[in-house]
């Protein structure tokens, strides 16, 4: 579904590239994780994957569209994003001149599939039904990432890229709302990839992986320094 081939990016002449010959090959409906040292390149990695950013080389393919070759596919591209990508920025990346439930209608208006009761459900499920009129600025950041998760899944999306989506919830909000993430993309057969810091969240995706000296490689996680039962 996505397939990642021998991509390369730096940002600068020196040295050895952010990401060196990186290649991924997922299933539909799989979901990753990647873990790696802050500035390894794991945020990058989701720009370029989203056609946010161009690599210096290497192609990524998200149902057969080539995201960087794009020439000609820039409408099709463009089409993908709005159809078929939810993302949740490091940064949430909301708008402060929405309401709560404005910012979450937003994908599904762009896609023209609004659909009121799943969004109700499921912001219920994410803990932030009472704040559907809430001024998006005066809602927490747990709250906001909460908001930017519930964009990133409501316009049904094949591809979902979250970075860092539990990052600024405590472990039993990060617990509840990571397991929605992977349960609504399970349900929907929605690829995910999702960066974290978090191995209790790595270790619930089908495959841990690590970006590390540029590539991919599997993530080595140890049981026993995990705080939730599995
Ligand atoms: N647009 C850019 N221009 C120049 N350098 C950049 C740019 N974007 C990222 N970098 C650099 O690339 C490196 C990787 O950044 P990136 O944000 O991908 O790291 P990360 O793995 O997501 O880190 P973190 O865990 O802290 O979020 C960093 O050194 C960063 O400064
Ligand atoms: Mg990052």
């Amino acid at each position: 579904m996505l397939i990642i081939k021998e991509l390369k990016k730096s940002f600068s002449d020196a040295g050895t590239p952010l990401l060196n010959n990186l290649s991924l090959n997922t299933r539909k409906g799989e979901s990753i994780s990647i873990q790696g040292a802050s500035g390894c390149g794991k945020s990058t990695l989701l720009s370029l994957i989203a056609g946010f950013e161009k690599p210096d080389s290497g192609d990524i393919l998200v149902n057969n569209l080539s995201i960087v070759n794009s020439g000609s596919n820039l409408k099709k591209i463009d089409n993908f994003r709005k159809e078929n990508l939810g993302i949740v920025f490091q940064s949430f990346n909301l708008f402060d001149c929405f309401n709560a439930w404005d910012n979450i209608a937003f994908t599904a208006r762009l896609k023209g599939n609004v659909d009121k009761d799943y969004q109700l459900a499921l912001m219920k499920q994410l803990g932030i039904l009472s704040l559907a009129q809430h001024p998006i600025s005066s809602l927490s950041g747990g709250e906001q990432q909460r908001c930017a998760i519930a964009r990133a899944l409501v316009h049904r999306p094949a591809l979902v890229l979250a970075d860092e989506p539990t990052g600024n919830l405590d472990e039993a909000t990060s617990d509840t709302v990571s397991d929605l993430l992977f349960e609504t993309c399970r349900h929907t057969n929605t690829t995910l990839v999702v960066v974290t810091h978090s191995n209790e969240v790595a270790v619930k995706a089908d495959r841990a992986l690590q970006l590390h000296q540029g590539v991919l490689e599997r993530a080595n996680i140890d049981n026993a320094t995990l705080t939730t039962a599995r």
